[in-house]
């Protein structure tokens, strides 16, 4: 029996291609076969299509179901993989956060495949970092929550007064998410913003507060990070408004 490839599950960063790091520019380079998710940025989809490999563009379409795409995935790594391939699964930002690596990762560990996980750089941090906003910052903010926005709205009774909150997909139910964290005794004064696109050259800032940041937002419609606190202030004294 052939010997089976490899599948590297690598992580593309948030979009700016000068973020992807060396070790998945290296492996891209190397690779036979490149899986490819929505969140990879353009710019570096044109940069994968430069390199003349198989690449192919395995996201969810609109109204598609998650779990039949990721079997498909799933039994595309593998087919590869048994075929003697290389495979450089790419995903947006870290593989590893938020974004199904860790139940790819498990199928190939199940079916006796090698691979190898390449962390890349996550939005989490990235996306703030590039409208001017620090996470943490003396005075501001010691600690950082990271949480999905777009389940368990209920939850967020749970949420913590201080510190600072990272939402992820939670664009959509951004008005619920303000008016739960103001239920919960959030000052409705806290600053929140925004950020669609982070990193490329559609990156776009819309500041405002728990009260009024729904509506401010209201026509954001792609990717975007939510942050929630004092930090939010920050950039202004950076320059970035
Ligand atoms: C399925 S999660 C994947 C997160 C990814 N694994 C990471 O580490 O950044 C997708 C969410 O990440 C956020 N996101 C990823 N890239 C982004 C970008 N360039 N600008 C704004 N938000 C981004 C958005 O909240 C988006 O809905």
């Amino acid at each position: 029996m052939k010997k089976p490839g490899k599948v590297y599950i690598v992580g593309a960063g948030p979009g700016d291609p000068e973020l992807l790091t060396i070790k998945a520019m290296r492996l891209m380079e190397e690779a036979d076969v490149i899986l490819y998710d929505k969140l990879v940025g353009e710019k570096i989809v044109e940069l994968i299509k430069k390199l003349r490999k198989t690449a192919i563009y395995v996201g969810k379409n609109s109204g598609e179901k998650g779990m039949k795409r990721q079997e498909e995935i799933n039994e595309m790594m593998k087919s590869f993989a048994l075929s003697g391939k290389t495979v450089v699964r790419l995903k947006g930002g870290d593989p590893f956060v938020f974004g199904r690596g860790g139940i790819e990762a498990e199928f190939l560990t199940k079916e006796g495949i090698p691979f190898e996980v390449v962390p890349g750089v996550s939005s989490i941090n990235s996306v703030p970092a590039s409208a001017g906003i620090p996470l943490t910052h003396p005075g501001f903010s010691s600690s950082v929550l990271v949480v999905a926005g777009r389940d368990d709205v209920e939850e967020w009774k749970n949420a913590p007064l201080k510190g600072t909150i990272v939402i992820l997909m939670g664009r959509d139910t951004l008005e619920e998410i303000c008016a739960n964290l103001i239920k919960a005794g959030r000052n409705p004064e806290t600053p929140v913003a925004v950020v669609e696109n982070g990193t490329t050259a559609n990156q776009r800032v819309v500041t405002g507060n728990l009260k009024n940041i729904a509506k401010r937002a209201r026509d954001v419609t792609g990717p975007a990070v939510i942050v929630v606190g004092d930090v939010v202030k920050v950039r202004k004294n950076l320059g970035f408004e």
